[in-house]
């Protein structure tokens, strides 16, 4: 068994040979530091893997749940021309530093913030029948991760693509004795993906700079 040291180590070589982000991109994870924001950032690898997918379903429109300081939602950004990003985040704080992270980028005008609980913000969009998403990320509280995946299938159309953050929660969502409400949540989403006829989709182990996780990539039918 490999130390978790050399993930890290791993990470870098990798961030710095393949990933390649923009010297903006760096200065928002410093800004997010600096501003006391949680170090939970999507790791780069997993952000340039939105940026990919997004290009090459060529996606115009993205939703994210839970936006943090921008950090991933720039990396969905970079991945669409002249596409727009729909932010929900609960926070003001993390939304004014997203939003300002937006518009340093030059994507001021590409992306909006709903600020508030996302699942009322989810339930808007659907009311007032948004255009369907092409790609999705949910990557916000887990104990509604159920619920968050249920509104974005209402805002997806065939072929929009889904992530789904933290799929693996450090292993825990297979250690039965572990009743976090966190795991709970995303065991719930296992559940209503092991019958979900409506998408085909997989998850991915990972490791590195954030220790043991995974993330779910989704395609609705
Ligand atoms: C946490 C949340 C995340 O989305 C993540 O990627 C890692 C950790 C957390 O709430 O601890
Ligand atoms: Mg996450």
């Amino acid at each position: 068994m490999k130390s978790e040291a050399i993930w890290k180590d791993v990470e870098e070589y990798i961030n710095r040979k393949v990933v390649k982000q923009s010297a903006f991109q760096s200065e928002v994870l410093d800004i997010s530091e600096k501003e006391g924001l949680p170090p939970i950032n999507v790791q780069p690898p997993e952000g340039k893997l939105f940026s990919i997918i997004a290009r090459s379903i060529n996606a115009k429109r993205a939703l994210e749940i839970g936006v943090l300081g921008g950090f991933s939602g720039l990396w969905i950004l970079s991945g669409m021309e002249n596409g727009t990003l729909i932010g929900l985040e609960k926070s003001e704080k993390h939304a004014r530093i997203a939003k300002e992270n937006f518009v340093k980028a030059g994507y001021g005008n590409n992306a909006t913030i709903m600020v508030g609980d996302a699942l009322s913000s989810l339930n808007h969009l659907i009311e007032d029948k948004a255009e369907p998403f092409d790609i999705i990320l949910i990557d916000a509280d887990k104990p509604p991760y159920l619920e968050y995946f249920k509104k974005s299938i209402a805002l997806s159309h065939s072929g929009t693509i889904i992530f789904v953050d933290n799929m693996v929660w450090n292993g825990d969502i297979a250690n039965r004795n572990d009743k976090s409400e966190s795991s709970q949540g995303i065991r719930k989403l296992y559940d209503q993906l092991e019958l979900d006829e409506r998408v085909v989709g997989t998850v991915i182990q990972t490791v590195g700079t954030k220790g043991y996780d995974g993330f779910a990539v989704l395609r609705v039918s």
